[in-house]
């Protein structure tokens, strides 16, 4: 048995591959056009094992996927892949639409035509594993409960909207020609191989190199954030017993402000890694410009998926965020073949010398 994973080289689906790998004997197609997000170097562990093959392919290249699905015939496809970065989305959306609504158009054109002609029990069988975010539902205010399955669709950046507009082809692969899709929409993940242009991995690594930790405009905005392990386990979880068609929400009741995420960052690094001259980390802490439109506040309302599929995280917040201070400050060679090159012109062009 096989799985097809697109994205398996970033951060998320790199997560995804070794634990599946080191979890159960199915073996992995792993599909990544290895953009500047993703990075052979996360799955090391994995490129000798005869369960992991990596393929680079853009997940819009249907002749390409076609041959693949052919070729391994996996029980699933799980589509990770997806241009990720809300502020790289503001500074040019064209690639997000490219990959993540024409990609998903091309990966589904090329999934629906693999499973109809599939033998009748592989049919039952397959599964379209689609891997989205909470940031479609839009923004809340302080006194709205969380986002539930049923909430409406009100995405406000290119990113969010192009993963919207994935959702909704998704849905209608379902409904229209009975494709067996499940979708997630999970909250703000972290934990290792994070890339640090995101809020976390960014904080240690600029702490580490006494840069300033930038935090756009008041730093009040809340973000809901669940350990990417835990968000691996819902996947595993809702492709093996989600109902077909169904969305299923993924968090951790973990709603905080980024001023105090990044204080607590700051924190475990006082602890664990002390600046030399006994001050905090804390002191570099920057407020810069905000995000043009900035949504204020995520929040996940994780019933269904813990009353359905009776799943739930195995890590607090307080636990995974030392787990991932850890984790940089043992892979600082990690962190430093990825923030040369391509990393240095995207940090000077989003926040200046
Ligand atoms: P990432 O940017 O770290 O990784 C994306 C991966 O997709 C990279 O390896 C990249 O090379 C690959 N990729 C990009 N375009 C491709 C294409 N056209 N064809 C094939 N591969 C391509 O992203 P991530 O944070 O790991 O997110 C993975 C998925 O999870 C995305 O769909 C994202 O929308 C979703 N998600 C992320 C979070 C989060 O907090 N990071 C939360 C909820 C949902
Ligand atoms: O909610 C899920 C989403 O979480 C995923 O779909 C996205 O792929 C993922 O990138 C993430 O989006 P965010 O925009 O919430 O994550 P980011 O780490 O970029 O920012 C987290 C918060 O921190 C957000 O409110 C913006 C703020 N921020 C971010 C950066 C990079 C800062 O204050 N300063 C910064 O330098």
């Amino acid at each position: 048995m096989t799985i097809l994973v697109t994205g398996g080289a970033g951060f998320i689906g790199s997560n995804f591959v070794l634990d599946w790998l080191a979890e159960n004997n199915e073996a992995v197609i792993n599909v990544d056009k290895l953009t500047y997000a993703g990075n052979l170097q996360n799955l090391e562990g994995v490129m000798a094992s005869n369960r992991h093959v990596f393929a680079r392919v853009d997940i819009g290249d249907g002749a390409a996927i076609a041959d693949l699905l052919t070729t391994h015939r996996p029980r699933a496809i799980l589509n990770f892949a997806a241009e990720s970065h809300v502020d790289r989305s503001i500074h040019g959306p064209a690639a997000f639409i490219e990959t993540n609504v024409v990609g998903t158009f091309r990966l589904l054109e090329a999934a629906r035509k693999y499973w109809s002609e599939l033998e009748e029990t592989e049919r039952q069988q397959f599964r379209f594993l689609h891997v989205s975010t909470d940031e479609v539902y839009g923004s809340l205010s302080a006194t709205d409960e969380p986002f539930r399955e049923t909430n409406r669709y009100e995405p406000n950046s290119p990113y969010s909207a192009s993963k919207a507009s994935s959702d909704h082809l998704v849905r209608a692969y379902h409904h229209t020609y009975g494709l067996p899709v499940l979708t997630t929409n999970c909250s703000n993940n972290y934990g290792p191989y994070h890339f640090p242009e995101k809020l976390i991995p960014l904080c240690i690594h600029n702490a580490l190199a006494g840069k300033p930790l930038p935090i756009y405009g008041d730093g009040q905005q809340i973000r809901d954030w669940l350990y990417v392990k835990d968000h691996c386990s819902a996947i595993r979880r809702v492709l093996e017993q989600g109902r077909l068609g169904e969305t299923y929400n993924v968090g951790g009741w973990n709603e905080k402000a980024n001023l105090d995420v990044v204080k607590t960052l700051c924190a475990i690094l006082d602890e664990l890694s002390p600046r030399k001259d006994g001050a905090s980390y804390s002191s570099q802490i920057t407020f810069v410009k905000d995000r043009p439109g900035h949504d204020r506040r995520y929040a996940i309302d994780a019933r269904k998926i813990e009353q359905e599929l009776g799943w739930k995280p195995a890590e607090t917040f307080e636990s995974g965020i030392r787990k991932t201070v850890e984790w940089y400050l043992s892979h600082q060679e990690w962190v430093s073949n990825v923030t040369s090159g391509a990393y240095q012109s995207w940090v000077g062009q989003q926040y200046g010398a």
